[in-house]
């Protein structure tokens, strides 16, 4: 969406993953603070989101959405005032349709979604200074091209009020998955590619509840020609830092959601973060990777089953290379300077993970433990000019 905003993938953090709906003004409050003290700010994020569970069940008297008076005694956009004044943004969650998801399973009260209302709520978003919605259909209802014109109404709601704000939505909690379906540019800066992550390395499923990282990699790789400034592939907030996984894996997890160019939203609890975890999440290399301003999913080079090798041109005319290995065992990984559009004979590698930096007559390769992933920058040679990447899949609706 050409909208001004998320030029390159959007970091920041998230309440869902961690908190659900147990959130309040004194957690959000708490989590900016951590954001700052933690280095996170520094190392880039930027947005912090309230996801669903913050509003009163009840609209005021003009019929304008309000914070839930118990969990956010001082206000919304007070709220936004302190996330501001701590040099970073706030997000904040609604729906398209008549309740938000908690709303509609019951764990939480009231019908406070926008449908109807895109307009006023959108103008009250703005009043509060909320720099990002997180906009969640969450029906079994609804073809695709009702969910398209709905998430129009609220991007054209936002436009209106002069305000620029990340519009990210998600076509697919409880219905049939419309996410990889069509290219969502034309009505959002980001939109999830699938059903809810979990923190889980494979649930085993590529289509369904709950997704673990591996699923959502192979969901989301194919839909590399859709990223570009503005638009990205959504992959979901990011498990890192929650348990279930391995060191290995979180890694894995981190490096393919940056080389991927999704966006970067930590899910974890900011404010107990364990070394592993800050190594991960404030990486400068991947960061470097994700933020480029090319604004390039990476694209398939080769993969076998196992042994999967990504490509993601840079600005500067380096290539960033990940070899991610599926498999159970450690493998070697090789592809070479020519398979990722370099010229010239000579290269160097830097590793992502450890700084490392060797030199290249063409070959990349490296040794990866299983669900592991090596990643470098190349630089040296000629680099491909740009190839225009295909069109993507045709959009149910051509216009809204
Ligand atoms: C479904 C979304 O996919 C989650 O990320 C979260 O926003 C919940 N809804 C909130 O109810």
């Amino acid at each position: 969406l050409d909208n001004g905003v998320a030029r390159t993938p959007p970091l920041g953090w998230n309440s869902w993953n961690t908190f659900g709906c147990n959130i309040s003004e004194a957690l959000i409050r708490q989590m900016t603070d951590a954001m700052v003290s933690s280095g996170m700010k520094d190392a880039g994020y930027q947005y912090v989101v309230v996801d669903d569970c913050w509003m009163n069940p009840n609209r005021d008297s003009a019929g304008n959405l309000q914070g839930d008076p118990t969990r956010f005694p001082s206000g919304m956009k007070a709220l936004g005032d302190y996330i501001h004044a701590r040099g970073l943004k706030f997000g904040i969650y609604q729906a398209p349709l008549d309740k938000t998801c908690a709303q509609y399973f019951n764990s939480y009260p009231g019908a406070t979604g926008s449908q109807g209302r895109e307009a006023q709520d959108a103008r009250q978003f703005a009043n509060w200074g909320v720099d990002y919605l997180k906009y969640d259909w969450c029906s079994p209802t609804g073809t695709i091209d009702d969910q398209v014109r709905a998430f129009a109404k609220m991007r054209d709601g936002l436009a209106a009020t002069g305000r620029p704000i990340v519009l990210s939505i998600n076509s697919n909690s409880i219905h049939s998955k419309t996410g990889p379906q069509r290219d969502w540019g034309d009505v959002s800066n980001m939109w999830r590619t699938t059903e809810d992550i979990t923190n889980t390395w494979n649930s085993g499923q590529t289509n369904g509840y709950p997704m673990g990282i591996q699923n959502i990699i192979d969901v989301t790789v194919p839909l590399a020609a859709r990223a570009k400034p503005g638009a990205f592939n959504d992959m979901d907030m990011m498990e890192v830092g929650r348990g279930g996984m391995t060191d290995t894996e979180m890694r894995s997890h981190f490096a393919l959601w940056a080389i991927l160019a999704s966006p970067l939203i930590a899910g974890n609890d900011l404010r107990n973060m364990n070394t592993a975890t800050q190594t991960i999440l404030k990486n400068a290399n991947l960061i470097s990777i994700s933020q480029d301003p090319l604004a390039l999913q990476a694209t398939q080079i080769s993969f076998d089953g196992t042994r999967r090798v990504l490509a993601k041109r840079l600005a500067n005319g380096d290539t960033a290379v990940a070899l991610f290995n599926q498999g159970s065992s450690t493998t070697t990984i090789t592809t070479t300077t020519a398979a990722i559009g370099k010229s010239g004979s000579s290269f160097t590698l830097v590793d992502a993970w450890t700084n490392a930096s060797t030199t290249s007559t063409g070959t990349i390769s490296a040794s990866v433990p299983s669900h592991g992933t090596v990643v470098y920058r190349v630089s040296g040679g000629g680099t491909a000019p740009p190839t225009t990447p295909p069109p993507s899949t045709a959009n149910a609706l051509s216009s809204v």
